[in-house]
């Protein structure tokens, strides 16, 4: 049967999880958190999510999976628990990607730290001298720390912005 397997892979988890149920998870405040815990944490020590990282869509998907695996619960409770870990566990690279071309002042100063003034002057080069084309077109601006800018990099998407 089915609970036999569930069985063991809750004695293997409990063993590696080291404390069970008895250590209160390490889990951040938020809304949901105590549905978390409470549905969460029956089988295994809920801190157990803060292992992943997901999408809305991934965690939907464990929350289902757990489900089948015998999680009990409101579908209330399983729905704060889904808001809970999209907000405190989400997939960052997803969500980290930042349309240069694209961006508000706003986000770029948010997405990229920097300054009010930094994050103006790049869309006002923008709409100067048209879409970046790589890193290296940032150099162009005035009172820009490219560092900045360098060490992100990777989230930099340079889609034109009139596609
Ligand atoms: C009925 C028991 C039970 C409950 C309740 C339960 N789980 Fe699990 N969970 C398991 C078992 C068994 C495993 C180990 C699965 C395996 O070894 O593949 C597991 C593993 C996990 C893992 C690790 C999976 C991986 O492969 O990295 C995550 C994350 C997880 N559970 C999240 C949750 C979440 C979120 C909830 C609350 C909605 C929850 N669990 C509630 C039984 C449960």
């Amino acid at each position: 049967m089915a609970s036999k397997l569930i069985g063991r892979g809750f004695l293997l988890l409990s063993l590696t999880g080291g404390a069970g149920m008895a250590q209160t998870p390490k889990l951040p405040d938020g809304t949901g958190k105590e549905a978390t815990v409470k549905v969460c944490g029956a089988c295994h020590a809920a801190a157990v999510v803060a292992t992943r990282q997901e999408t809305r869509e991934g965690w939907s998907a464990i929350v289902e999976d757990m489900i089948q695996r015998g999680a009990k619960g409101t579908d209330d409770e399983f729905a704060d628990a889904v808001d809970y870990l999209t907000a405190n566990f989400p997939k960052t690279a997803a969500v980290a990607k930042i349309h240069v071309n694209q961006a508000s002042a706003k986000d770029l100063e948010t997405q990229l730290s920097l300054s009010d003034k930094e994050a103006a002057a790049i869309v006002q080069y923008r709409q100067e001298k048209g879409d970046f084309k790589s890193v290296a077109d940032f150099k162009k601006i005035p009172g820009l720390e490219t560092a900045k800018i360098e060490a992100q990099k990777g989230r930099l998407v340079f889609t034109a912005s009139h596609q």
